[in-house]
């Protein structure tokens, strides 16, 4: 017998490990309980993306091979019905949520708390010095429905920035220390599929707008806004540079455009500023050239730094 194994061709006593290794480690998130409590959300995303990219893929490899096993197609099957029992109990959150939310329910400190205790600030995130996505931009794009990019309709101009999320614990740490009331008015500029106003109207109340060049992205974020019932979010259709701010107090911008575009845009924040004191947020790489406009003063530790929050505000 052991003369037998040891005569089977190593490629095939290998697979046969990694069938038996990748079968145990489906089995063991199966039956870890831990998952099946709702508040575990980052403990179900790491086990979903597991599943995705150590068990499924890993399958999908195999499967590659000239003779493959049979049992790797009924291990697929189980894996993919573990993951969907797993995202199942997500999609049942988020049902909930949004129906409170539409009521008017679970916003400002009661939707923070349960972010709290279901996510963690911070989770998962290694991202002090890069972008980096984490299990709360999960949670947002799962709350919010975001769903893949769509395809630019409009030509972007070279100096445009194409669209690239804000990492959600970048939009909660500007609500944080914006310290938004309902008197002010934030704007982002250059919104994409909307998710920056979304967030922040959630959580502090106060009234939102976007401002997007490309329509179907505009045209997203609307529908999100709408299905949430959220009627203080509100999205414009243009080019930056041709907005009316005479509204907004807060602005925030993760770096839309550059160079002269991103100039233009500064001098007519600046015209604002004349006629009242603005606040401005920023993330990556627009924030060393909007640290150097004269008119504002930087607040905070992180003046330079790209990936970090840049809070300025008008003299
Ligand atoms: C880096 S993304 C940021 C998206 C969004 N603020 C977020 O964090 O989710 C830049 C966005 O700016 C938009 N954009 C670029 N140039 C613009 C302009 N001149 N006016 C308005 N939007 C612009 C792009 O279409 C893109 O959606």
């Amino acid at each position: 017998m052991a003369r037998c194994q040891a005569a089977a061709p190593r490629s095939m006593v290998q697979t046969t490990m990694v069938i038996y290794e990748i079968q145990s480690d489906i089995e063991a998130i199966e039956k870890d309980a831990a998952l099946y409590d709702e508040a575990n959300f980052s403990g179900r995303v790491e086990a979903i993306d597991y599943i995705e990219f150590n068990v499924i893929d890993r399958i999908e490899g195999l499967l590659q091979l000239t003779h493959p096993p049979a049992e790797l197609i009924s291990l697929e099957l189980y894996a993919k019905s573990v993951k969907r029992h797993l995202e199942a109990i997500d999609d049942a959150l988020f049902q909930r949520l949004r129906a409170d939310i539409r009521a008017g329910g679970c916003t400002g400190a009661a939707l923070r708390d349960l972010i709290d205790e279901y996510v963690g600030r911070g989770s998962g995130s290694s991202a002090e010095d890069e972008i980096g996505y984490d299990s709360l931009d999960v949670f947002i794009n799962g709350l919010l429905r975001i769903q893949a990019v769509p395809i630019e309709t409009k030509a972007r101009e070279p100096e445009m920035v194409y669209y690239q999320p804000t990492p959600a614990r970048i939009i909660f740490e500007l609500v944080e220390k914006a310290r938004l009331t309902r008197e002010d008015v934030f704007y982002d500029l250059g919104s994409g599929l909307g998710h920056v106003p979304i967030v922040v109207n959630l959580l502090s109340g106060a009234p939102a707008k976007g401002v997007e060049y490309e329509p179907v992205y505009c045209d997203i974020a609307r529908v999100c806004a709408a299905e949430l019932n959220l009627s203080h979010v509100e999205f414009i259709n243009l080019d930056a540079r041709t907005a009316d701010y005479s509204e907004g107090t807060v602005f925030f911008m993760y770096t839309p455009f550059e160079g002269g575009v991103l100039q233009e845009v500064l001098e007519k924040l600046r015209g604002e500023s004349r006629r009242r004191k603005i606040r401005l947020f920023t993330y990556g790489p627009c924030t060393p050239h909007v640290s150097r406009q004269r008119w504002l003063t930087h607040m905070g530790q992180h003046r330079d730094h790209i990936y970090k929050l840049g809070a300025f505000s008008s003299l």
